[in-house]
């Protein structure tokens, strides 16, 4: 059999708090519709101060790993921003927390919102080279913070994604050649001293639309393939205008049948980014998460990935749906579900969480209990570590 390397298996998790942007948008003097058309954002999620890119990454991984798997993964690559620590990689506490194998190199990767892409190839290359490793596990996972009141606000968000990559794998098969692009670009950073990014708004909105005018070029040569050969096309996610910007850009000159069936794909792979906001390195994957849990995609469809971060580096893929995909993700109801359980927040208690901050002076701080559903929690630090537990159960 053709060895094939893909993605067996996706999970998802984000905080179990919202703000409505209606509510925001009434605080901001904002027009709401600006937030919900010309932004195209509904709620976003927000980070409680016992949450952070650990619990939330070991949350989507934890639910979908047997105990298998977790014995024979060789490589676990977190993917993040928002990183915990400037030296150890955040996928050794996912590792602790979730027993996963310690026969297993595990790092950490940045590239903005890049990151998790940059996971996803090299976990390819990785079972491409080593015939014996059998699973890779890819977390994707950020809090977007911008800061109150300012122009990107609205396009805050936090969640995790999980990508468990195989041989054979049962969702996405990933296909070669890729096309990338990369170029020292000011639109987007976040000095070491900052907890909120710094964006040039406008103009990073046209780099992500001009690196996926280069990407999608280099793809079409290198692979002879054209927009006809893709049954959907996904898109990183800041906020959902942009990708639907991006998709009038590839769509411009093509007839009105191909022009509505990306545009309903596009929709429904947006359904869950509307609902969470910008996830950073995760956003793309949510966008796929969301793509196969609302559609009903033939078998063998091809779907066009483009993947871009700040700074920049963009990177257009595409894969194929294994028959019986849909066998591997959870029903659409119960994921829509655990965004309607969320706790809505108010504009001023979503302010208060806004500003919680740990201690940075090597005292011992509990966090407040904030998180109930979430499996894991950062209890507190001490002595300058970070504890984190299983939620009810002891530090870890
Ligand atoms: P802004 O000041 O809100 O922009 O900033 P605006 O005033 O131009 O309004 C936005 C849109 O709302 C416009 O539509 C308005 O017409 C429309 P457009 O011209 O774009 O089609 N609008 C209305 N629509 C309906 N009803 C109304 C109404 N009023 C206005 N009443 C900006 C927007 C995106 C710049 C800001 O939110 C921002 O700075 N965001 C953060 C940066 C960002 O997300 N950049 C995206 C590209 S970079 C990227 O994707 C990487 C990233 O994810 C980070 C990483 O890689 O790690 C960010």
């Amino acid at each position: 059999m053709k060895t094939e390397i893909g993605i067996d298996k996706i999970g998802f998790a984000t905080p179990e708090f919202y703000l409505d942007l209606a509510d925001l948008a009434a605080a901001r003097q904002v027009d709401p519709a600006k937030y919900r058309i010309g932004i195209g954002q509904d709620e976003m999620a927000v980070l409680p101060a016992d949450q952070d890119v650990v619990t939330l990454a070991a949350a989507a991984a934890d639910q979908i790993l047997t105990a298998s798997e977790r014995a024979t993964i060789d490589l676990i690559i977190f993917a993040t921003e928002s990183g915990v620590d400037q030296s150890k990689a955040a996928a050794l506490y996912v590792q602790r927390l979730l027993g996963l194998n310690t026969a297993a190199r595990a790092l950490e990767l940045k590239e903005a919102c890049y990151g998790a892409t940059a996971g996803l190839q090299l976990a390819y290359d990785h079972l491409l080279a080593h015939p014996d490793s059998q699973r890779v596990l890819v977390l994707g996972a950020d809090e977007a913070r911008y800061g109150l009141g300012t122009a990107g606000e609205v396009t805050q968000g936090a969640g995790a994604i999980a990508l468990l990559v195989t041989r054979q794998p049962r969702i996405l098969v990933l296909e070669q050649p890729t096309a990338y692009h990369s170029e020292d670009v000011m639109d987007f950073w976040r000095p070491n001293y900052r907890r909120e990014a710094l964006a040039d708004g406008k103009f990073s909105t046209e780099q992500y639309l001009r690196f996926l005018k280069l990407t999608w070029a280099d793809y079409q040569q290198k692979t002879q393939r054209h927009l006809n050969d893709l049954t959907a096309v996904i898109f990183h996610i800041p906020f959902t205008k942009l990708g639907l910007k991006g998709l009038r850009q590839l769509t411009a000159s093509a007839p009105n049948d191909l022009q509505t069936r990306l545009l309903t794909h596009f929709q429904q792979a947006t359904i869950l980014n509307r609902r969470v906001g910008n996830l950073y390195t995760g956003s793309l994957y949510l966008s796929l998460y969301s793509l196969l849990l609302f559609a009903e995609l033939p078998a063998g469809a091809r779907i066009g990935l483009y993947s871009y971060g700040s700074g920049a580096v963009a990177e257009f893929f595409s894969g194929r749906l294994v028959p019986g995909y849909a066998a591997q993700l959870p029903p659409a109801p119960e994921v829509s579900a655990v965004l309607d359980q969320r706790q809505r927040l108010s504009v001023a208690d979503y302010e208060t969480m806004f500003a919680q901050q740990l201690t940075t002076d090597g005292s011992t701080a509990a966090t407040p209990s904030q998180s109930v559903n979430a499996p894991f929690r950062l209890s507190g630090i001490s002595a300058h570590q970070r504890r984190y537990q299983k939620n009810g159960g002891q530090n870890q």
